[in-house]
């Protein structure tokens, strides 16, 4: 296609600009550590179709109709995207928006929408990027002539544009330079932030009894809260897990695959096991023997020998799974399957799947916390929603709708609350666990999504994504307190002492 080959060949000016150093140390890690990237080949049934109906459709709706406000629409809106000029140009800035996300003030056909969608690198391969855009193009409507100049996207052009380490406000900017969209998209200053400026009414030191260990996906750094110590060599840094000493950190490396164990105190990483293409959730018993690390795509949960640095078995649990959760006893674990509307059971004696909990009615279970009293999972899904999964009865008790997208979820200690975030969203979602029902939806900033409460359950810490803040919430005003620069890019979760 000359056309787009001529484009493509003109110096990606503003790209250039805004990719950040940590591009080059991540190049080189994922070529030393020959660390597995999500380009492998893709099983059959991940064709666009069924991947737009799977991740996309919840908030764009099923034929890319849109919700006005809320979600903008893809029909009669991609071609014109796509065929758009400019630097990039629209075929690039769609391969963009998908990979790194999209943060900020847009206008479609005179609507406003101020919204955040998550990136999706990482969680979906090139080749499954590469198709779902090709499925909103050519064939999501099917009264649609594919735009102008159009040809296929290929898993290597998004592996390409992948190795940019862009956030959601930066592919906003980009929008910008869209002839024809970017004067619909105004400069992100205006609303930047979103969260109270001004919210420190409390002594940094008091918003932290106890440290909290903060996973910069990123910044492939962790850092540890109030003193802003950074720990680097930890690529991808996702999900943390504290031991119930409070010595070691397990990180899972989303993009890796990789799990690193590391000293709570000094930082030294002390193993780096490899458990898949993407690694998700980890989790610590309370003996502090075992870790337990997720690895979607393989259907399995790792457990680790946190003593030896070793993998101990790959456990099979179902369908993409993503976090897990000790019994206080740390007999059990339970596993949320995103992929198959069900929580896996593990014994951690015999480290074997035993039993599975359908979820129906919450189709794709994300993060899950136990209450106190170990009968009820609190189950907060990928799209908006929070249930409550009764182990006796073996059944889902009541659901919440909470803030849009996937989020951490806390049953704050003591009982009381069961806060989530939102990370399309800009609220925390606070739940009364007793009257059962939502006391709060507090605003924090863009992105919300890792929530973890301190030891004595007065404060809530909730990872802001997209403004790389740490908003505190004290949980009896239910207002933030704080809001501290995170120390990098992409604050994904948090670990503090005394609440795995
Ligand atoms: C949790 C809700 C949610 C999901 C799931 C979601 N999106 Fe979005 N998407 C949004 C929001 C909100 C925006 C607008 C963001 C803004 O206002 O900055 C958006 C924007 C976009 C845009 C940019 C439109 C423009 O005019 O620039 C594209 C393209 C897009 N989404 C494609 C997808 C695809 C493809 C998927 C599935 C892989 C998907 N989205 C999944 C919420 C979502």
């Amino acid at each position: 296609m000359p056309n787009g080959m001529a484009r493509g060949a003109r110096a990606p000016r503003h790209e250039v600009m805004i990719m950040k150093p940590v591009l080059l140390s991540w190049i080189t890690a994922c070529l030393l550590g020959g660390a597995g990237t999500a380009i492998a080949a893709e099983p059959p049934k991940d064709d666009g179709a069924r991947l737009y109906a799977r991740h996309c459709a919840a908030c764009h709706q099923a034929g890319g109709e849109g919700v006005p406000g809320r979600f903008p629409p893809h029909r009669g809106h991609v071609g014109e995207l796509y065929a758009a000029e400019g630097d990039p140009e629209g075929r690039r800035y769609l391969a963009r928006v998908l990979l790194h996300g999209l943060t900020g003030p847009i206008q479609v056909d005179g609507v406003r929408y101020d919204g955040n969608m998550p990136a999706w690198g990482g969680a979906l391969s090139d080749a499954q990027i590469a198709a779902v855009l090709n499925y909103l193009l050519t064939g999501l409507d099917p009264a649609q002539v594919p735009p102008r100049g159009f040809h296929p996207y290929t898993a290597e052009e998004i592996a390409a544009l992948g190795e940019a380490e862009l956030s959601g406000r930066d592919v906003h900017a980009l929008r910008r330079g869209l002839v024809g969209f970017g004067e619909a998209t105004p400069g992100f200053a205006e609303t930047a932030g979103g969260a109270p400026d001004e919210a420190s009414v409390l002594p940094r030191q008091a918003a932290f009894p106890t440290p909290a260990y903060v996973a910069l996906q990123n910044s492939g750094l962790v850092t540890s809260l109030p003193s802003g110590t950074a720990w680097p060599g930890v690529p991808g840094a996702h999900y943390n897990a504290l031991s119930p000493d409070g010595t070691q950190l397990l990180v899972s490396g989303f993009k890796t695959g990789d799990v690193y164990v590391m000293d709570a105190r000094s930082g030294e990483l002390t193993a780096t096991l490899s458990i898949g293409a993407v690694a998700q959730g980890v989790k610590i018993a309370p003996d502090g023997r075992h870790g337990l690390a997720v690895a979607p795509g393989q259907g399995i949960v790792a457990v680790i020998d946190l003593g030896a640095g070793e993998l101990v078995k790959k456990v099979p649990v179902g369908e993409e799974p993503h976090n897990a959760v000790f019994t206080a006893d740390g007999s059990r674990a339970y596993v949320t399957l995103q992929g198959g509307g069900a929580i896996a059971v593990i014994d951690m004696a015999r480290l074997e799947k035993v039993d599975e909990i359908p979820t129906p009615g919450l189709d794709t279970p994300h993060n899950l916390d136990l209450s106190e009293d170990g009968q009820r999972l609190w189950i907060r899904d990928f799209l908006g929603r929070v249930g409550v999964l009764d182990l006796k009865r073996r059944a889902l008790v009541e659901t919440f709708a909470v803030g849009n997208g996937h989020g951490g979820i806390d049953v704050v200690p003591g009982g009381r609350y069961v806060a989530t975030g939102a990370i399309a969203d800009s609220t925390v979602t606070v739940i009364d666990a007793q009257r059962m029902e939502v006391v709060a939806e507090v605003e924090v900033g863009s992105g919300p999504h890792g929530v973890r409460a301190s030891r004595d359950g007065r404060y809530l810490y909730v990872s802001i994504t997209a403004d790389d803040t740490l908003a505190v919430i004290d949980t009896e005003t239910l207002e933030v307190v704080q809001q501290v620069p995170a120390g990098g890019a992409f604050p994904f979760w948090i670990a503090v002492p005394g609440n795995p």
